[in-house]
């Protein structure tokens, strides 16, 4: 099935990612590989998830050609200081058993001074050749502007399902033209219960899981990164490119967000 590529600033991204959190041992192995034999080309992990050295095994395993994944990985605040900055990432790197990720990022936010010293650092790992982009996760949109004054900032991974309100970050990304990866893009399975998904789900025949991923994927700039442990969840959320949510539908599901942005 075809996909939707990103294109951002001259990179090509494929929108639907995998995510991993939480997939570790031979059993996570054997759903990232699957994931992967199904087409995804866009995977999620980070040092705090403890399993990049299972993301890499799937993706030697795999047989795809390392330059044909957009692997992400991510830096924990633990590992801000300008000790430990660069030797994790160059711990994740052998893990993960690749020369290069193309997608580094600052997990979360630390105290100003220690995240501008993690910014720096991140930049640090472009020069290096260990990541070919650079990006922040869970930051406010001051955070962000922040960063951006120290580093060329490609991505912005934030929690976003129906029950997020991101107007004013999606207004400003699409302004600045950067990525925004949606995580926990499913509420962790919570927003498939909404009566006005299960309705949308039986009004174009397709999954509550579908209809939430295609809402996500039918705006600007966003890219979305479910997790799915189970085959067929995983195939399921890739079904979504042969059909298309109403203008009066995407609005309604928008007014599903509980906070303000
Ligand atoms: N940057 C950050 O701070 C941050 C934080 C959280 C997550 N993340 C990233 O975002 C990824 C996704 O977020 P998440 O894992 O928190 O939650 P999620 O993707 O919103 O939800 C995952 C849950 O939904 C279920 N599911 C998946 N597809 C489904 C389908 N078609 N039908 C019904 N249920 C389905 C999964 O079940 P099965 O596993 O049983 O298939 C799992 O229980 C993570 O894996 C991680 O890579 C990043």
């Amino acid at each position: 099935m075809r996909q939707k590529i990103l294109e951002i600033n001259g990179e090509e991204v494929p929108a639907l990612g995998f995510g991993t959190y939480k997939l570790t041992s031979r059993d996570g192995e054997k759903a990232i590989e699957y994931a992967l034999s199904a087409g995804y080309r866009h995977v999620d992990t980070a040092e705090f998830y403890g399993n990049e050295d299972v993301v890499g095994n799937a993706i030697k395993n795999s047989g795809v050609s390392r330059k044909d994944i957009f692997i992400t990985t991510k830096v924990w605040p633990s590992n801000f200081s300008k000790q430990s900055f660069i030797p994790s990432v160059q711990g994740s790197l052998k893990k993960l058993k690749v020369a290069y990720v193309d997608l580094l990022l600052l997990h979360w936010p630390s105290d100003e001074n220690t995240t501008h010293i993690a910014t720096e650092l991140l930049y640090k790992c472009l020069s290096l050749q260990y990541t070919r982009l650079i990006g922040v996760s869970n930051f406010s949109l001051d955070q962000l502007i922040a960063a951006q004054k120290i580093a060329p900032v490609f991505c912005t991974q934030v929690e976003y399902s129906p029950y997020n309100n991101h107007k004013k970050l999606l207004y400003y990304i699409r302004e600045e033209n950067l990525m925004l990866t949606a995580y926990s893009p499913l509420a962790r399975g919570e927003v498939l219960k909404e009566p006005l998904i299960k309705r949308l789900s039986e009004k174009y025949n397709k999954s509550a899981s579908q209809v939430v991923l295609r809402w996500l994927l039918q705006q600007d700039n966003v890219a979305a990164i479910p997790k799915a442990g189970s085959e067929k969840h995983s195939i399921e959320n890739m079904q979504i490119f042969d059909f298309e949510i109403s203008a009066e539908d995407m609005q309604q599901i928008f007014a599903l967000a509980r906070n303000n942005s």
